[in-house]
């Protein structure tokens, strides 16, 4: 297969696999971060198979759908890149991209790094913030049936996890767990450059959403 063949391929499985998806996680996530991902891959140095492979398998079985196993999305994207005889080092890159690509506080080791997994982590923290990470976590929130807001459970930066119970947490307290904090943690220099006008936005949209509810 050539190189368009393989994106074709990857693109068929991925929509199928995702059909039921949450909107946040949905084909729409993964069209975004592909396309994104390929545009930062062209200023950086960086394989554009790994990339777009890496983009378009990076979360067709998030852990936190599947009971918290972080084995499914691996698993499943093995067998597939297997199927249409990928190279084993294509296939462990890929596995390695999705296995830590994951924000997860900052408390778990970076054991893998390749600019590959620089350019497909910027670009999924990229559909995290601005206009679309706004409408994301809400969705999220939604799903989850959380509030949007809580007076009684102040947001700040200082917030522990251990501060409030975590699926209880209102929506916007997200914000200044992880939101908020994905602007300098970019990998790129084009994906940071990026990430700039979408983290003023989210800091103007919470100006205004507190200045609506007085607090
Ligand atoms: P990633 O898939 O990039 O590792 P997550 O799966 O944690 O990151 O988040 C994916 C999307 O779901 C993001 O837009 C994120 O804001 C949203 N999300 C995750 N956890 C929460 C939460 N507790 N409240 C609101 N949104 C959330
Ligand atoms: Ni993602």
């Amino acid at each position: 297969m050539n190189h368009q063949e393989i994106i074709d391929t990857t693109v068929a499985f991925v929509k199928q696999e995702l059909q039921d998806a949450e909107g946040g996680h949905d084909w729409w996530h993964i069209e975004r971060v592909w396309h994104t991902a390929r545009s930062i891959a062209a200023k950086e140095k960086a394989d554009m198979l790994i990339v777009e492979l890496g983009a378009l398998l990076h979360d067709i079985a998030d852990s936190k759908f599947h009971d918290g196993d972080e084995n499914i999305g691996p698993a499943k994207a093995t067998a597939f890149m297997q199927s249409i005889r990928l190279p084993d080092e294509v296939i462990a890159h890929i596995v390695n991209i999705i296995r830590h690509i994951s924000f997860k506080g900052g408390n778990n080791e970076k054991v893998f790094h390749s600019p590959e997994l620089a350019v497909v982590q910027d670009a999924d923290r990229l559909d995290a913030i601005g206009a679309i990470g706004i409408a994301r976590a809400f969705n999220y929130g939604g799903f989850k049936n959380r509030a949007i807001y809580d007076p009684a459970i102040q947001p700040n930066l200082q917030m522990t996890r251990e501060e409030y119970k975590k699926n209880t947490a209102p929506t916007i307290n997200h914000f200044y767990e992880k939101l908020l904090l994905l602007k300098d943690r970019m990998n790129t220099a084009t994906g940071k450059e990026m990430a700039e006008e979408r983290h003023t936005y989210m800091e103007g949209f919470l100006g205004q959403f507190y200045k609506e509810i007085n607090i």
